[in-house]
């Protein structure tokens, strides 16, 4: 940081109900510089198909300034139909996942919590959802989403083939495990660690380095392994069996939408995606709801803020170090669920749904109730 101890905050909203739900988040990180006297300044950015048409680029160049002075990046989301006007290069060039990779963020942290307000409107039972309280940690910089060699290739015959390639070395997997470790041990202690070692190479690499670590170096900590696809019936079957969860970047995707049925609501989750610790503990870190662009309800006004307003919760505590403002945050969150708000993600049969900015209301009258 330069002269000033601010801490500098890009809020991109992005495509699709990015920019609806971020405005929310925004306002709520707002709350706290004016309330509590947060140290940040926050810098608006165009990032999409948006800023394509003004610029030709995805990712501007006065955007991807923001996002190299900042501190941290609230991000909203991107991808919707609207996005295959821009020519597949610029695409790739300014994607997310190359976003993600520049910054080396390679822990991509999805906490999945249920709030008993949520038992009834979540499409899981009561009983499967009480206790349920686990974190997913997904590699995110590296496996499928990024081996090469790729593509869609014209064999002799004329038949078309599409292929790509899962490789993981043994520090990438490491790291992603160790972070994993050091989570579970701030935590309840236990590590899941889920991969398809019975079939795929990667996935047998990845249980030997996490074997090899637990026993160097985190011997204190209770280990288990799961295969892929037992784990996303466990997910579903005996959600509050889990502490914290790794596995890789495909599988971890795949598997947080799936816990999302334990949280009520693909809106409700939140995440943050951080990189290596630098010498004063500082991580390159994004935060953003879990969820997608949503192209079926983007312009509405109807999308659930909550995913991104909790991602603001965990800027809060990981990147900005103001726990106490996180939990406020979280029990605003809370009390609103308590007191019966509800996006249309999340209301029961005959609830009144509110507004993606109506529920960001209610956070921000609920902030003000518990700061009085
Ligand atoms: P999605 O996550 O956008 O939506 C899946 C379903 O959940 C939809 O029915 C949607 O309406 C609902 N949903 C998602 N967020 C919600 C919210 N906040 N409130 C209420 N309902 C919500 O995933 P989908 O439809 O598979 O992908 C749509 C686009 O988003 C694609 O272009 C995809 O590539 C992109 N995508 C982008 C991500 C990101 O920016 N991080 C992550 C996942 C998908
Ligand atoms: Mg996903």
């Amino acid at each position: 940081m330069s002269d000033t101890n601010m801490m500098r905050v890009a809020v991109i909203g992005g495509e699709g109900i990015g920019p609806e739900v971020t405005s929310q988040a925004r306002r709520v990180l707002s709350w706290f510089t004016e309330r509590r006297n947060l140290p940040v300044v926050m810098q608006d950015a165009s990032f999409g198909v948006e800023a394509y048409r003004r610029t030709g680029k995805v990712i501007p160049d006065e955007t991807r300034a923001a996002i190299d002075g900042a501190d941290a990046i609230l991000f909203g989301a991107t991808g919707g139909p609207e996005t295959t006007e821009v020519p597949t290069e610029a695409r790739k060039e300014g994607s997310l996942l190359k976003l993600r990779r520049s910054l080396d963020l390679y822990a991509n942290v999805r906490p999945i919590l249920t709030d008993p307000a949520l038992y009834g409107s979540a499409p899981l039972k009561e009983r499967v959802l009480k206790g349920v309280d686990f974190v997913i940690v997904r590699e995110l910089s590296s496996g499928v989403y990024f081996g090469e060699p790729r593509g869609i290739e014209t064999l002799a015959d004329g038949t078309r083939r599409g292929f790509n390639t899962t490789s993981y070395t043994e520090e990438e997997i490491r790291r992603v495990a160790r972070f994993s470790f050091e989570l579970a041990r701030s935590r309840r202690g236990r590590l899941c660690s889920v991969d398809k070692a019975n079939v795929l190479e990667t996935s047998v690499l990845w249980r030997e380095v996490v074997i090899a670590l637990h026993e160097a170096e985190f011997a204190d900590v209770e280990l288990s392994h799961m295969y892929v696809d037992n784990a996303a019936m466990q997910i579903v079957r005996a959600p509050a069996q889990f502490d914290v969860m790794v596995t890789d970047n495909i599988f971890g995707d795949i598997l947080s939408d799936c816990a999302a049925m334990a949280a009520g609501s693909l809106g409700m989750l939140p995440s943050a995606s951080l990189g290596p610790a630098d010498a004063h503990g500082r991580r390159n870190a994004i935060y953003e709801p879990v969820h997608g662009s949503a192209p079926d309800i983007a312009g509405k006004g109807i999308a659930n803020p909550l995913g991104s307003i909790l991602s603001v919760a965990m800027m809060l505590r990981l990147t900005l170090k103001q726990a106490e403002d996180a939990t406020l945050l979280e029990r605003a969150v809370n009390d609103v669920l308590a007191g019966g708000a509800r996006t249309a993600d999340i209301a029961g049969p005959g609830e009144t749904a509110l507004s993606t900015s109506a529920m960001g209301d209610a956070v921000l009258a609920s902030l003000d109730r518990l700061a009085a």
